[in-house]
């Protein structure tokens, strides 16, 4: 991969910030934007700036028209059968509640999620359970972090409902057994969602091949504007009933009565943010311009190179799985004694690196673990090995001095 010029596509990376670029860190959080995206998003508000599937003048059918090219964008980008199956939301924390209000739940259906969840895919469900409406399990990991199989196939029984799990974890990057996963489910009647909002701009997603039944994703986290996206096969999506419901997800309404549209508008209330939807599909192509695979495996030799060269040091401990070859982009720790806000800010002001400090959203996790917090480095395809070497002298500099 051309990393140079690649950097050159992102203003940010040229901008100074003190004298110095800024070295960002913090892409499970948020990416950064390629002028590419940002001038798509421009061509929507210079060109187009009405609204989609509603109006009949020239703009606003080159609205609809634009939007419904992005929809089959991503329909190829997850191999999904059908562009209908593809449905806007803010975010993957948005589609995760979609999925959930839209749902019908009896008393006694059980949601299983992994003990290692965003709150975006937890609170969710806790919250759920609290009402009395479902039973909420989470699978138990092994003691080094990874998923247990067997214990899922205990767990995973007839009166589950839907098991609903991340693709990669925003903690360490490590991956999930999906096809796995989804083949013990399905022999037992449940469906499968799967959160990919730290997968889908990192590795291929097949959904016919991981036969998951729903899907979401964040944009912004692969490049895009904050925008997301659930997909939900046909059949799955026909069953479920709208949640935010309104402007454009009717076809018939009357005092008495009302029609729902057929997905994905049923599920589209209100006007859409256009702009973003038209960025999301300029970071699209963007993103397999590249290759999916030539970034998992740049992004994992810069990984690699941090963790091999910090992992053997006495006063910094990983946090998560730690296996060779797994973890993408993401290299989580801490060093002994030190707050890990003060290490971010010591990154920042010493170096102009942006890292992440905290639980990550992960809090149960980190409760469970008895963690107040951790340093989370992310690596995407604009960092440089450069920039790995400066981020590990960096810590390294930082322990000497603690010591
Ligand atoms: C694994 C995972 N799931 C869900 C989310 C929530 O994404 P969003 O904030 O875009 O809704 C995140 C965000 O960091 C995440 O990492």
């Amino acid at each position: 991969m051309d990393v140079e010029k690649v950097r050159k596509s992102f203003p940010l990376l040229n901008k100074k910030i003190d004298g110095k670029p800024p070295i960002y860190l913090d892409s499970a959080c948020v990416t950064l934007m390629p002028q590419q995206v940002m001038d798509a998003m421009n061509d929507y508000y210079i060109n187009m700036g009405s609204c989609g599937a509603r109006s009949v003048h020239r703009l606003g059918v080159d609205v609809t028209r634009k939007c419904e090219e992005v929809r089959e964008k991503i329909r190829r980008f997850l191999n999904a059968e059908d562009r209908n199956e593809i449905i806007f939301a803010k975010n993957s924390t948005e589609a995760i509640n979609l999925v959930a209000n839209s749902l019908t739940f009896e008393n006694n259906d059980t949601v299983i999620t992994t003990d290692r969840e965003h709150n975006s895919n937890q609170v969710v469900w806790q919250n759920f359970r609290r009402s009395g409406n479902i039973k909420h399990h989470q699978t138990r990991s092994k003691k080094d972090d990874t998923f247990d199989l067997e214990g899922f196939k205990e767990l995973c029984t007839r009166n589950v409902k839907l098991v609903s799990v991340y693709h990669t974890s925003n903690l360490d990057g490590h991956t999930l057994p999906i096809k796995d996963i989804t083949e013990i489910a399905h022999e037992n009647g449940a469906m499968v969602m799967l959160d990919a909002a730290q997968s889908a701009g990192h590795k291929e997603i097949d959904v016919k091949m991981l036969d998951v039944d729903l899907l979401c994703f964040s944009f912004h986290k692969m490049l895009g504007p904050s925008l997301g996206v659930l997909y939900g096969r046909s059949d799955v999506l026909e069953s479920l009933s709208p949640f935010i419901v309104g402007g454009g997800t009717v076809t018939k309404v009357e005092n008495e009565a009302i029609e729902f549209e057929k997905p994905p508008r049923k599920f589209e209330g209100g006007l859409q943010n256009y702009a973003g939807i038209i960025g999301g599909g300029a970071a699209i192509d963007y993103i397999e311009n590249l290759g999916r695979q030539k970034i998992s495996v740049y992004e994992n030799a810069l990984r690699g190179y941090v963790s091999k060269r910090l992992g053997d040091i006495h006063g910094i401990s990983s946090i998560g799985v730690n296996k060779d070859g797994q973890g993408g982009g993401i290299y989580n720790f801490n060093i002994e004694g030190m707050n890990p806000h003060d290490v971010a800010l010591y990154l920042d002001s010493s170096a102009n690196i942006m890292v992440r400090s905290g639980m990550h959203c992960l809090h149960s996790w980190y409760n469970k673990k008895k963690i107040d917090g951790s340093v989370r480095a992310s690596f995407y395809l604009y960092n440089t090995m450069d920039e790995a070497k400066i981020f590990a002298e960096k810590i390294e500099e930082l322990l000497k001095v603690m010591c």
